[in-house]
């Protein structure tokens, strides 16, 4: 371990300490819209959408927690026009989530993003396979009161992707306020599968908040929280505390995104009835997979298929997260454990539910009886498989590592962001297949959990390893890695290495690679990567 001493350590974090620190979200004023003047404006002529929505980034009050309401930010939702059917917004009720777009795989939309909050914002369509000018990347974030029109056709699979803020040194901030939604999805192929749908179809956004005693969100409040990541005391699902959902005596569809800034989820049970997943980040699986627990980390999205039709009525059942260990070993452990830092120092704030705690996350109770049932299908799609044989750098996977430059700056390939940059390694072709492989650099002092998010793709997991001195904590959450079907982020325990495959399809330009934990990305554990023609 390197030798720091409480002088450098302070030392490092004097420069940016006072501007890491803020509670709560103090009201913006709310900007006037200059219509759609402001530019820039990217309305294409040719584009015909088959539907037009409107997305407003805006400030606003919701109540959470008993007593006074709690100061959001919220994408609101609006459909300006469609032709057909098959696009919808559905609305979260009491929740400071954004819609849930319901869209088709093969329709054209139009979304009218408008920026109402006092600083910039861009919105990122995550999992979706868009033009890079399409894609929210930070150097097209709009200022207080512009907008900015986003075009495409939705190619991607049936599935549950999403979408967030992702200006740059923002991301984490603003996701945290509460600019997120849902995105879902479907084709002929989920219709086949004749999976439950309507209210047995079920979005469940698990975050983690902390609140002060006005209610009011808490975000970083020490340089620990922005090195680490930022963890919340409550847990909320679909933007509410104490989540309990009634269901009937019958099978449902559980979308499950992880939708927090840096806490990652050992998914169970309380009785231990395995779970059975049906999708992954990238839609359907090509068959149901069972799972003792499932391990999710930030950004990644499960699909369960849950029947509760043996369960008498009135019976209630838990989904908790288990303990796990690995995600928060290296930084805290390591310093505040080893008393370098002396007492509070540091501050840490979230002591109170540490990754890797075993917690509720929420409750379900079994309050009617039916009669209808929906059986799990055998078959639920088609998965065109990747073979590590077909990449064009088989011999030589592209290599990127994690890791950690001095003392506090996290890096790719020893690189950190730059709003244009792409390096010579970092240069793709177009219709090609690549295998790139992900290594999570660790020493003593760093050892983190990194989720890696690649944008403009889904790829394919086809090997893990970690190091043997971490296999113990591997072992605490490996068996719940769902690495059967398509992926766009990936958790990379301490020094696991993860080899993925890809195909640069249709989109030649430039998108964003980064580790998921918000606080990471907002460091600059993010690069740009070129899909040259
Ligand atoms: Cu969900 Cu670039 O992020
Ligand atoms: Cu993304
Ligand atoms: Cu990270």
């Amino acid at each position: 371990m390197q030798n720091i001493t409480r002088r450098d350590f302070l030392k490092l974090f004097g420069v940016s300490a006072g501007a890491l620190a803020i509670t709560g979200l103090t009201g913006c004023g709310v900007a006037p819209f200059l219509e759609e003047t402001a530019q820039p404006v990217r309305a294409n002529s040719d584009f015909v959408p088959d539907v037009e929505l409107q997305l407003t980034a805006t400030d606003t009050q919701t109540s959470i927690l008993p007593g006074q309401p709690t100061h959001v930010w919220k994408y609101d939702g609006a459909v300006l026009a469609t032709r057909g059917d098959g696009t919808s917004l559905q609305t979260i009720p009491n929740s400071y989530l954004g819609p849930i777009i319901h869209a088709k795989r093969g329709q054209k939309i139009r979304i009218h993003l408008k920026n109402a909050l006092g600083e910039p914002t861009i919105i990122h369509w995550h999992g979706l396979h868009v033009p890079p000018d399409m894609d929210g990347h930070p150097r097209y974030a709009i200022q207080p009161g512009q907008a900015y029109v986003y075009d495409f056709e939705i190619r991607n699979r049936a599935g549950t992707y999403w979408f967030h803020p992702h200006p740059h040194q923002r991301t984490g901030f603003q996701a945290y306020a509460g600019l997120a939604g849902l995105f879902l999805i479907s084709d002929s192929e989920e219709t086949e599968a004749n999976l439950p749908s309507g209210e047995f179809d079920v979005p469940l956004v698990i975050q983690d908040r902390a609140f002060n005693a006005a209610n009011e969100l808490v975000y970083i409040t020490n340089p620990m929280d922005q090195m680490m990541g930022f963890l919340g005391d409550r847990i909320l699902v679909n933007g509410r505390p104490d989540f309990a959902l009634n269901v009937a005596t019958r099978a449902y569809r559980f979308r499950v995104l992880n939708g927090s800034n840096s806490r990652v989820y050992k998914l169970a049970w309380d009785d231990g009835t395995p779970l059975t997943v049906i999708a992954t980040d990238g839609g359907l699986l090509e068959k149901p997979v069972r799972r003792n627990y499932v391990t999710l980390g930030p950004g990644e999205r499960v699909e369960l298929w849950t029947d509760f039709g043996n369960r008498r009525v009135g019976s209630e059942l838990k989904l908790k997260s288990l303990a796990f260990s690995g995600a928060e070993s290296g930084m805290m452990g390591g310093m505040m454990g080893g008393g370098m830092m002396g007492g509070g120092m540091m501050g840490s704030s979230n002591s109170a539910l540490p990754n890797g705690a075993e917690f509720s996350i929420l409750r379900v109770k079994v309050d009617r009886e039916v009669k209808d049932n929906t059986p799990l299908p055998e078959r639920l799609s088609t998965i065109q498989r990747y073979r590590l044989d077909d990449a064009i750098n088989r011999q030589n996977p592209r290599a990127f590592g994690i890791g950690m430059q001095g003392m506090m700056t996290w890096t790719l390939n020893g690189r950190v962001f730059e709003m244009e940059g792409v390096a010579n390694d970092e240069i793709v072709k177009l219709n090609t297949l690549e295998a790139w492989e992900f290594a999570n650099q660790t020493n003593s002092m760093d050892q983190m959990v990194h989720p890696m998010h690649i944008h403009g793709v889904q790829f394919q997991v086809v090997e893990r390893q970690i190091a043997p001195q971490f296999q113990t904590v591997w072992e605490t959450v490996r068996a719940g890695y769902v690495d059967e079907g398509w992926k766009d982020t990936v958790a990379l325990w301490p020094s696991e290495r993860v080899k993925l495959l890809m195909r640069f399809e249709d989109f030649p330009g430039m998108f964003l690679y980064h580790c998921h934990n918000l606080e990471h990305e907002d460091q600059g554990l993010m690069r740009n990567y070129l899909i040259q023609a």
